[in-house]
């Protein structure tokens, strides 16, 4: 054996072999009527037009000050766009549409309960609430320019109320997803430092209200713990007036913010002209280690891109019903729920619940009545509605002219279904690849001008130019059937910040594994690595084969695999814990959590319970492992890391590949005895993986070294 062949396969090594899909063309009627309808649009976008080219996107924007310079690099790679430019992100969203569309509907909510009526939130409507809670924050919370303000909010009217009147002020918000833990907040809340939380009493989640307000509490608890005193919890009332949690209101912290905002009604702020770099929001996602990311996204790149991929990637035109089936606690809401539909003042759709309450039939029935034109989703949520009403979509009267995925790669199959079912062949599909670093969308096809292929996100979008690496840094050339490390060469203006308080992090993850040389400012030298293994067909077109980092994918939720190790660690009879993902056919990957107990403790239920729990602690209910395998010792390297990739194959029933170098090799038989044995008495052997799931599940933890 070559030391060569020795030496673990990483992902850029590992060939891949599937069958080409056929493509799918546009309808005739779509083409018609979209925003990038002119192939010319591909031209303008070209490398040799590159940064100038975004103008065009920023040019959607009203600016305060135009900019002097398009995109900065002397500071690489703390690239920084529209530079000298001034601009206010919610006069964008907001006040400028009020001449022309004072009356339309700026949001329609549908509250999860039946019985409760939709509201819909006029731009105009809009404007006054969020300059009344911009006045709350500014003269009850005195919040300033460049302060963190911290949400826990759910899928309500108030989470981009709350949003826009940060905007407004010069305020960096950082939401943090509703369905995390109290404890999960905590931290955001510390690694901001926010002074201030915002969040809700409860709100409606598969038919019951649930109470939220007791989360601030232990989140508060939390930040205490690491050194942040939280001033104010303002908390908004899912019904005004009426109290729905349990926890009780804290005297001179916690206030209602339907009683305190009665004496800021009618009051205006002015919004506070920013400068282009100026951070606009913190969202939070997990990566290597356990310490979340706060990506720092800008005022002004940002918005430009998401306004720019919102005309043309999702072909919002002013009279279009749009509907964004996403939550705004991740940044796909951030995108394309409010800045980018808003920045283009159309009507976006917020749906409070959970796609299949009161029946798998709802998602069909809010596009029917709401006149949803065009619809954008997860793969996670059609896999569910595919499994749980196949031909609901057939009995609505709905006509999309335009669907989203993203999130996760999406099965060729479910495609689809999503296509001939839900879009009932009317629809053009975008399968749009990025994360939360980008902002806005990093490959999909340009949906008038470039046909689908299910599977594929299609080529990189207008201006962003990727390319596959090996480890070696040779480009993996497009048909070579080769996977490799998909990057972005250029920079672009969504592209965030930095990791907010981590400058060196965000160096070191994103850009040291290709950079050129470190002390050039030539953007060339600088390829982004976006941590997806990625294959490129001879046409050009990506598919995504997910991380190549410690995260596991769950329905579209990035959990990073030390996070979970790290909870199961708060459990005291717990001396090593591994957590590996597992096919799964509704949320794509579910995780399992392997743990090794103290010398002289037993196994339990209870333990495996324990762990659980502290899972859901720490992180939140999405987070909760499938199962919890209390096993004797974790396969080791001679040099004592646990090899992740085992346990992961043993969970699959996949082939774990050669043990022989493992230190303790005789420990993966009684694994896999024990962990099969009980899997197959309770039905849960998945189906056989495809070559592309067993070649992720065994590249899995590789990273490791
Ligand atoms: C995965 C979500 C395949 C990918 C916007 C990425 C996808 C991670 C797709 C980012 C897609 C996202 N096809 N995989 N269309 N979209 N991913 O930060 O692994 O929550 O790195 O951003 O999701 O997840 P994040």
């Amino acid at each position: 054996m070559t030391a060569e062949q020795a030496a673990p396969a990483s992902a850029a090594q590992i060939a891949v072999h599937w069958r080409e899909e056929e493509y799918r063309h546009p309808p005739a009627r779509f083409i018609a009527q979209a925003n990038a309808g002119d192939p010319r649009i591909l031209e303008r976008f070209g490398e040799d037009h590159f940064p100038e080219c975004f103008k065009e996107y920023a040019d959607l924007l009203s600016w305060d000050a135009y900019w002097h310079t398009t995109l900065d690099t002397s500071n690489a790679p703390f690239w920084r766009w529209f530079v000298g430019g001034r601009l206010n992100a919610c006069y964008n969203c907001v006040d400028r549409h009020l001449p022309s569309s004072r009356n339309k509907a700026a949001f329609i909510w549908v509250p999860e309960p039946e019985t409760e009526r939709t509201e819909a939130v006029t731009y105009q409507e809009l404007y006054r609430r969020v300059n009344e809670f911009a006045a709350l924050l500014r003269d009850f919370c005195r919040v300033r320019v460049g302060d963190r303000v911290t949400f826990h909010l759910p899928m309500v009217p108030e989470l981009p109320v709350s949003m826009l009147a940060c905007a407004r002020l010069g305020v960096v918000h950082s939401e943090v997803f509703g369905g995390f833990s109290g404890s999960a907040c905590g931290d955001r809340i510390a690694d901001s430092g926010s002074h201030i939380l915002v969040t809700m009493d409860g709100y409606y989640r598969n038919g019951e209200l649930i109470d939220h307000k007791a989360k601030a509490d232990e989140a508060l608890a939390t930040a205490r713990k690491l050194g942040m005193e939280v001033d104010k919890v303002l908390v908004w009332r899912r019904h005004p007036g009426r109290y729905a949690s349990a926890s009780p209101m804290v005297d001179g912290r916690d206030y209602f913010v339907d009683d305190l905002i009665k004496e800021y009604r009618g009051l205006l702020v002015e919004p506070v002209s920013m400068p282009a770099e100026a951070p606009l929001f913190l969202m939070y996602t997990s990566g290597t280690t356990a310490r979340p990311k706060g990506c720092q996204h800008s005022t002004g790149g940002y918005l430009a891109y998401v306004a720019g991929t919102s005309k043309y990637y999702q072909d919002i035109h002013p009279e279009d019903t749009y509907w964004c089936f996403a939550d705004i606690g991740w940044i796909t809401g951030h995108s394309y729920i409010v800045y980018g539909p808003l920045a283009l003042g159309t009507t976006s759709v917020l749906y409070e619940g959970v796609p299949t309450y009161p029946d798998p039939g709802r998602p069909w029935r809010i596009a029917e009545r709401l006149g949803v034109t065009i619809f954008h989703t997860a793969p996670t949520t059609i896999r569910m509605l595919r499994k749980l009403g196949p031909d609901e979509p057939a009995k609505y009267d709905y006509h999309f002219k335009h669907m989203t995925t993203v999130g996760e790669p999406i099965e060729p199959d479910v495609w689809r279904w999503y296509y001939e079912v839900v879009g009932k062949r009317e629809a053009v599909i975008v399968d749009t690849w990025w994360q939360t670093e980008n902002g806005g969308f990093l490959g999909s096809t340009l949906p008038a001008l470039q046909p689908m292929k299910p599977g594929s996100c299609g080529p990189g979008v207008l201006g962003i130019y990727p390319v596959i690496y090996d480890e070696d840094r040779n480009v993996v050339e497009a048909g070579s059937g080769r996977a490799g490390n998909i990057c972005i060469r250029n920079p672009w203006p969504g592209i965030f910040q930095t990791i907010w308080g981590q400058p060196e992090r965000f160096v070191q993850l994103y850009y040291e594994k290709y950079c050129r040389n470190k002390d050039s400012t030539d953007w060339h030298d600088w390829p982004y690595l976006a941590g997806d293994g990625a294959v490129q067909a001879p046409d050009g077109y990506f598919r995504i084969l997910g991380r190549i980092d410690d995260v596991i994918n769950v329905a579209g939720h990035r959990l990073g695999t030390k996070e979970l190790e790290s909870a199961s660690l708060t459990v005291a009879e717990v001396a090593e814990a591994a957590a590996v993902p597992v096919v799964d056919e509704l949320r794509g990957r579910v995780v399992e959590m392997y743990v090794a107990l103290k010398p002289g403790i037993a196994a339990s239920a209870e333990i495996e319970a324990k762990v659980a729990g502290a899972i859901e602690t720490e992180i939140g209910k999405i987070a909760r492992p499938r199962s919890v395998w209390i096993v004797p010792d974790m396969p080791k390297t001679r040099s004592g890391k646990i090899m992740r990739r085992v346990i992961a194959g043993i969970s699959n029933f996949a082939d774990v590949g050669d043990v022989s170098t493992l230190a303790n090799p005789e420990i993966v038989d009684d694994i896999r005895h024990r962990v099969q044995g009980v899997k197959v008495s309770r039905g849960e052997v998945p189906r056989e993986l495809s070559s592309q799931e067993v070649e992720e599940i065994t590249a899995f933890g590789r990273a490791e070294g």
